[in-house]
């Protein structure tokens, strides 16, 4: 696809959740009904917590078809599961131990290599195999956006934001948003998504998400604008913090 995608300007953080939930619940249903199965990348940082525990919660806990979901990150922080900072374990308290998703069907970012490179070679190996049994792509990628117009750990100016098309997965060490060493889907990763959820929220954004939407595409300098899968589509979820710069190209979700 060209452009930023959709834009859908809503009230508060609250509504973000559910708008993003029912979303969820929509893309997974169908994939599900059409293939069986649903490749479900989620996001990290503080953001996407809110959308996780709502998916915890009814109507969503029961009709979800968990089962048949395979979870993946988009990023991780190079620290142990069991790490406040990690996003695994945001996930897993918010979400993943509140739903009967198999064990066998969640696939963390490993970070107990010695050599953060060596755990991004391995989620490449995995993301591809993965990709291979859901017809090449992410079926639904949640991101988030940083104040410098990251995503997951792509940072602006990063040579991450360099690798080969051929490469999923990146070790990303010096990270300006602690920790220093991350591992991160790369951008030829990010856009072997169908579709994107970009979760955007807080008055502390709205500056860069103006610049993101509506300024020049320079994806160095924002990295979230090389976020443009081909074959899949982007919605913006933002709230009127986030959104006060902005043009939204959607009238807001009613309910
Ligand atoms: C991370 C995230 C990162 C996050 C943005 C927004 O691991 O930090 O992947 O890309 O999505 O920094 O973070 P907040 O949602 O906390 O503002």
């Amino acid at each position: 696809m060209s452009g930023p995608g959709q834009i859908i300007l809503l009230p508060d953080a609250e509504a973000i959740y559910e708008a993003a939930a029912a979303r969820v619940l929509l893309l997974a249903t169908e994939r599900v009904a059409a293939t069986g199965r649903f490749l479900l990348a989620l996001a990290g940082g503080r953001t996407p917590g809110g959308l996780y525990q709502r998916l915890a919660e009814p109507p969503f806990l029961e009709q979800m078809p968990w089962q048949q979901l395979r979870v993946i990150w988009g990023d991780e922080r190079y620290v142990p599961p069991d790490d406040p900072q990690s996003n695994y374990r945001l996930s897993r308290e918010a979400l993943l131990a509140q739903v009967p998703i198999p064990t066998a069907h969640i696939y963390p970012i490993p970070t107990d290599a010695v050599d953060p490179h060596q755990a991004a070679a391995a989620y490449d190996q995995r993301l591809q195999s993965l990709l291979a049994e859901h017809q090449g792509q992410i079926d639904l990628l949640l991101l988030g956006m940083g104040t410098d117009g990251h995503t997951a750990s792509l940072f602006p100016a990063h040579p991450a934001l360099d690798a080969p098309a051929a490469q999923l997965v990146a070790a990303v060490d010096a990270a300006p948003k602690p920790p220093a060493w991350r591992i991160s889907l790369t951008i030829a990763a990010l856009n072997r998504a169908a579709h994107v959820l970009l979760l955007v929220s807080g008055a502390d954004k709205a500056a860069t998400l103006q610049a993101v939407l509506h300024g020049p595409y320079q994806p160095r300098r924002l990295p979230v604008q090389a976020v443009r899968p081909p074959q899949g589509s982007i919605t913006w979820l933002v709230d009127q913090a986030a959104g006060s710069l902005i043009v939204p190209s959607a009238l807001p979700l009613s309910g």
